[in-house]
């Protein structure tokens, strides 16, 4: 007799796979077309780049992984407090430390059992979901896979939900997009669900472009492994050893600011969008920003997205703050007084 093997965890696709091929060749020309030359860090993983980024969290000069792990340590059972969630949606999911930590806690929470995490990477979820059946036999798993923000609205939503965003990942979008993705994820909010940002606090400047400039040339390595990319999956010919790793603090938005700056003069075919660019020697290609944050702009930026700072975690050493972010109460309407006598 064979038996269906109980499981808790299913995988489902939100919406047909976009063409990422597609999108990557057209941002790929956009960029590379307008002045300066730009690139997204969007691309940066593939499994070379998602090694590399393993790696640099654990570089001495990159504290926010354990920082953050740090706070989740500390506060998580605070967090699950605020909320009291049934399910548990992470966008940009995991197997990671800081999953555990809020699995754990939310299990010795006891309201709900449910995780949903959400990726555009249908192997991430797959690899997360077997790993934490596994450990965690009383959790309903349910992975969904989908493109972001697109596929949010279509999360189904089964109860009090908290959802968490976390790793300094906002960082990676400036304050027009960050409003923008606090929008996104408040609609599919209910008034007393609520959001957790990992953000990285803005701190003394040499510690900030330690952390994004390592020793060890991790960090540089992660950054040009982009040029790989695109050689692969565009036919490409960049010569990638000879660009250098540029790092620089941008003082008016706070953000650290990355790129690669070409050695010499060169000419370089993309070939599968039939452009061919040039580079003078010292021009740079722009391809990421890891923004900085201070307590009232995280609360300004959410506002502005109808989203109030209603719980902020830190760090022991205040490098790192995790926000937790709910519906603003609607607005009273007009209430019209009469005088009274
Ligand atoms: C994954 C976006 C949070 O900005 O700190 C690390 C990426 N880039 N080192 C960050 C990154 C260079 C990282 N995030």
């Amino acid at each position: 007799m064979t038996r269906q093997l109980e499981t808790a965890a299913s995988v489902r696709r939100l919406s047909p796979p976009s063409n990422v091929g597609s999108e990557l060749a057209a941002d790929t020309f956009a960029g590379l077309t307008s002045t300066p030359k730009q690139l997204s860090s969007k691309y940066f993983y593939d499994a070379r780049g998602s090694e590399l980024f393993e790696d640099i969290t654990q570089l001495p000069e990159y504290y926010l992984t354990r920082a953050e792990a740090e706070i989740l340590t500390l506060y998580a059972d605070e967090m699950m407090d605020a909320i009291k969630p049934e399910e548990l949606v992470e966008l940009g999911s995991g197997y990671s430390v800081k999953t555990r930590l809020l699995l754990e806690a939310l299990n010795r929470a006891g309201t709900g059992t449910l995780y949903i995490p959400f990726d555009i990477s249908e192997t991430a979820i797959r690899d997360a979901s077997a790993t934490l059946s596994d450990h965690y036999p009383w959790l309903t798993i349910e992975g969904l896979v989908g493109d972001f923000p697109a596929d949010l609205p279509r999360i189904p939503h089964s109860g009090r939900r908290l959802v968490t965003f976390l790793g300094s990942t906002i960082g990676n979008f400036r304050s027009p997009d960050r409003v923008e993705f606090y929008r996104s994820v408040g609609a599919m909010l209910e008034p007393t669900d609520g959001l957790l940002v990992g953000v990285d606090l803005v701190k003394d400047i040499n510690t900030l472009l330690a952390a994004y400039d390592d020793s060890a040339g991790v960090t540089a390595e992660f950054n040009r492994n982009i040029l790989h990319v695109l050689n692969r999956e565009l036919g490409a010919n960049f010569p990638v050893d000879e660009f250098d790793y540029v790092v620089r603090w941008d003082a008016v938005d706070e953000c650290v600011s990355m790129g690669l700056r070409a050695t010499r003069d060169m000419t370089v075919t993309i070939a599968a969008i039939g452009l061919t660019i040039r580079l003078a020697e010292g021009e740079e290609i722009h391809d990421e920003v890891s923004c900085k944050f201070r307590r009232d702009v995280v609360e300004a930026e959410a506002s502005a997205a109808g989203l109030a700072v209603n719980g902020w975690w830190t760090d022991t050493e205040d490098r790192f703050a995790v926000a937790l972010l709910q519906p603003k109460p609607a607005p009273r309407p007009w209430k019209l007084h009469r005088p009274r006598n």
